[in-house]
Formats: structure tokens, sequence, C-alpha cells
């Protein structure tokens, strides 16, 4: 048996930190798959950020169908799901205006059905049956897209020689200024709660496995890169 003596224990740190930390390895794999990398380096043709884009929505609406089961709509609100849920994270409506600009009106019937993307989307509707579990995707894309997702949306308007924010609403969060502040907010609320270790642990594990589905996804456009790719 080996022991990982990297891992962070799950009842002495805080849940912020456990989950930051507990999953860095694999922010950094995710991080580093080719197609963002080239989407990085602006060498993805607007079709590939549209097919980016294409395998984004279904995972939105699954995670903002969850939210809104598990807190919105529901008449006995998941407590723990409540700490985080907020419905100025929802991308669902930016994502829909991005894809009108960059697949045009009929982009609804070409949403991918990517077995990376349909895999995504069945774990995130089993995440209605526990908290913490939902809690670990909505940590995970959404403090993405408040953190790095925040630099990736100025190098698509860079890209793409995008203006006055057409196409880029996906990074934008109406009612979120800056989002330094709203990030520790965020931190200090998953601070607050109360899980037991059990929980902690189980939410870390659904961390990683949510990187894990998200670097599925761009494998599954990496293998369609030679289509994507601009040449100089
Ligand atoms: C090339 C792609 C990416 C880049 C360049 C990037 C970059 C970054 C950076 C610089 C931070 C730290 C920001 C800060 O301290 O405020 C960050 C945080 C984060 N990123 Fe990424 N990221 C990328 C992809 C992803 C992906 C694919 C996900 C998950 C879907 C993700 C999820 C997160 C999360 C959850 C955090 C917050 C960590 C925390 O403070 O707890 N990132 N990212």
């Amino acid at each position: 048996m080996t022991i990982d003596t990297a891992a962070p224990a799950v009842d002495q740190v805080p849940f912020s930190q456990l989950l930051r930390e507990g999953s860095q390895a694999e922010h950094t794999e995710a991080e580093t798959s080719s197609f963002m990398s080239a989407l990085l380096d602006g060498r993805i043709s607007r079709d590939g950020y549209a097919a980016y884009l294409l395998a984004l929505a279904p995972v939105y609406d699954a995670l903002e169908e969850v939210g809104r089961s598990l807190v919105g709509d529901a008449a006995a609100p998941d407590p723990v799901a409540a700490e985080v849920w907020d419905p100025l994270l929802e991308r669902a409506a930016a994502l829909a205006e991005d894809l009108e600009f960059f697949a045009g009106p009929d982009w609804r019937t070409r949403v991918s059905t990517d077995p990376a993307v349909t895999a995504y989307v069945d774990r995130l509707r089993h995440t209605a049956s526990a908290g913490e579990l939902f809690v670990a995707h909505h940590y995970t894309r959404y403090l993405g897209d408040l953190s790095g997702g925040q630099a990736i949306g100025r190098i698509i308007a860079r890209t793409y020689g995008l203006v006055d924010g057409e196409g880029t609403a996906f990074y934008r969060f109406a009612g979120i200024e800056k989002p330094k502040p709203y990030k520790d907010g965020y931190r200090a609320r998953l601070d607050g709660l109360d899980l037991s270790p059990a929980r902690r642990a189980a939410a870390l594990e659904e961390v990683k496995l949510a990187f894990r589905l998200n670097h599925e996804i761009f494998m599954a456009l990496t293998k369609d890169i030679d289509r994507y790719l601009v040449t100089a």
C-alpha cells in the first residue's frame, strides 16, 4: 500500500483548501490538454471554439437544472447546496448568446452528443442525490470560470478580434463586478459547511472526478484538432 503524503488531511484543513490542494494535479492535467493549449495560443478556429461551446452547453444545462431542483425550485432546499447555489453564476443564457454568435441560430440542433459530454451530464444528474457532490461540481466549474476563465475570456476576445463584449458573454457575470471578493466569499461559505469527514472526502473525490470529466471533453476535442487548427 502506498500512502499519498502530499494529500491534505480531510479534517485538518479548511474545506476550500482541501478542494484546491487536493485537486491540483487534476487541474494541471486539464489545463495542459492539447486543445486547451492551442486555444490559449490563439491557434483554434472559430469553428473549433464553437465546438467547445457546443460541448459546454449541455453540461451547464444539467448543472443548473440540478441546482434549481436542489435549491432554487425546491420546497425544502438542500442546506449544503444552498450555501453555494447562486443564480448570478448561471451560464446557460450567456452560453446561448455566445453560441448564437459563433455557431448561428440553429446551434441547439448541433449541441455535442459526444460520449464525454454525455458521461459528464449523467454524473451531474447523479449529484442531485447528495449536496456535497453537487457542491463539488459547482465549485469546479464556477470557481474555474471566475479564475482562469477570466484570462481565457480575454484571450478569446483577442484571438477572434471581438469588440464590445460580443461573443464573450460566458466570461461576464452580471452582478459580480469583481471575481476576487466573490471567490473569497464563496470559499468562506465552503469553509462554513458543516460536513462530516466522510462527506468532505466524498466531495474531494467528486472534484477530482469533475476535473477528469472536463479533461475527457478536451481529449474528445483534441481528436478533431486537425480540423480546428489555424495555420499562421
Ligand atoms: C487552460 C485552462 C486553464 C487555465 C489557464 C486555468 C488557470 C487557473 C488559474 C490561474 C487559477 C488560479 C486563480 C486564482 O488564484 O484566483 C485557476 C483556478 C481554478 N481553476 Fe483553472 N484554469 C484552467 C482550466 C480549468 C478547468 C478546465 C477547470 C475545471 C473545469 C478549472 C477549474 C479551476 C478552479 C475550480 C479553480 C479555483 C481553485 C481554488 O482557488 O480553489 N480550471 N485556474
